[in-house]
């Protein structure tokens, strides 16, 4: 089955068309980053004229590079949630009238779902079951699934995100927005050992995380040192060594406590090249195999949603007619597949 993916939910526009037989054949994408970063933020209402502008130019193109007219598509996935509710409805308006006028099913996928399975479109997948660390802007969650579609969530952020304590704490540091690449960046040139920064709730038993409280770290950090060059790259390295840290302890004691032997990375800050090597290599040492999908594909896109949409379309999952989104949607109350 040949199906188009749209992805919407937040600041990117992503498209790709997935091939059941022949996996993925072509993915566009454009990050509207230029447009929010003067804010310091996504702008809602601008993210979603944004979308609207780009999508279907998007579609146009994937479907070019793919060498392909809309008479090979046949079935549509688009983001349903959560993210925010206007891009959403624009890639869920898109998705459901291309299906409507094409006469193929149409499916809304969950986001997160779509960043958790990214890593099946490597050509070494990683087997059922396994643990997943999602850790994006919006989320951080450790999830315990044993097949396509059957997520318990074991752990869990109490406040800030991964991602979103990296975007913090980079425009503190005057990195821009979103800062967390950029952080990462200075990172490596900074002294480790001239600042050490908490490794939140570490030091009890547990699974959840907390990361709002090294931003304040970061905060009391800059006033008593200043900001110049080399405190600003220190900072970055002390942040970016304790959320490193914390996830590695925090998977460590999910892989004992469920006895499994493959971690799944995925999400944005699953792009951080310290973080990968870090975690491949302690997990390593415990006989633990720790997959993640490419680069491009642990930030938003389309080819995730193309990927999740064939995989629901083909079981016979099918949306109605109706233009639902869920800008709050919890991955546990998804169908197993
Ligand atoms: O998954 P994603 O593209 O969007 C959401 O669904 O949230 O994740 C975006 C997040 C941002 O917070 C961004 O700063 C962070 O991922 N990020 C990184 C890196 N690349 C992106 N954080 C740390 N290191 C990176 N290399
Ligand atoms: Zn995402």
């Amino acid at each position: 089955m040949r199906v188009l993916g749209i992805e919407t939910s937040c600041d990117e526009t992503g498209i790709a068309i997935y091939d059941s037989d022949q996996g993925l054949m072509s993915h566009t994408l454009y990050s509207q980053v230029a447009t929010h970063s003067e804010y310091g933020g996504v702008v809602p209402e601008l993210a979603s004229r944004d979308h609207v502008q780009k999508t279907l130019p998007l579609i146009e193109k994937a479907m070019y590079q793919a060498k392909m007219t809309s008479k090979d598509i046949e079935g549509v996935a688009y983001t349903a949630g959560p993210g925010l509710v206007g891009a959403l409805l624009v890639g869920a308006s898109i998705g459901q009238s291309l299906g409507f006028a094409w006469n193929v099913p149409t499916i809304g996928v969950h986001h997160m779902e779509g960043h958790l399975l990214a890593p099946m479109l490597e050509a070494l997948p990683p087997e059922f079951p396994f643990v997943a660390l999602l850790i994006s802007g919006g989320h951080t969650q450790l999830v315990r699934v044993t097949r396509m579609g059957c997520y318990e969530i074991i752990g869990e952020s109490v406040d800030d995100a991964a991602g979103e304590a990296f975007d913090k704490t980079a425009k503190l540091l005057g990195l821009g927005y979103p800062g967390g690449a950029v952080l990462a960046q200075l990172a490596d040139e900074g002294d480790p050992d001239r600042f050490y920064f908490p490794r939140p709730m570490t030091d009890r038993p547990g699974l959840d995380f907390s990361f709002s409280g090294l931003k304040t770290y970061a905060v009391n950090t800059v006033a008593k040192y200043g900001l110049d060059a080399k405190t600003r790259a220190d900072i970055a390295r002390a942040f970016q060594d304790a959320v490193i840290e914390t996830l590695v302890i925090k998977c460590q004691r999910a892989m004992r406590a469920t006895g499994w032997k493959t971690l799944v990375v995925a999400g944005g800050v699953g792009a951080n090249i310290a973080l990968r090597r870090c975690l491949s290599e302690t997990l390593a040492k415990e006989d633990i195999k720790v997959y993640f999908p490419r680069h491009e594909f642990c930030t938003d896109n389309g080819a995730m949603i193309a990927y999740v949409g064939c995989q629901r379309l083909l079981r016979g999952e099918r949306a109605n007619l109706a233009i639902e989104v869920y800008p709050r949607w919890a991955l546990s109350e998804l169908k197993s597949i």
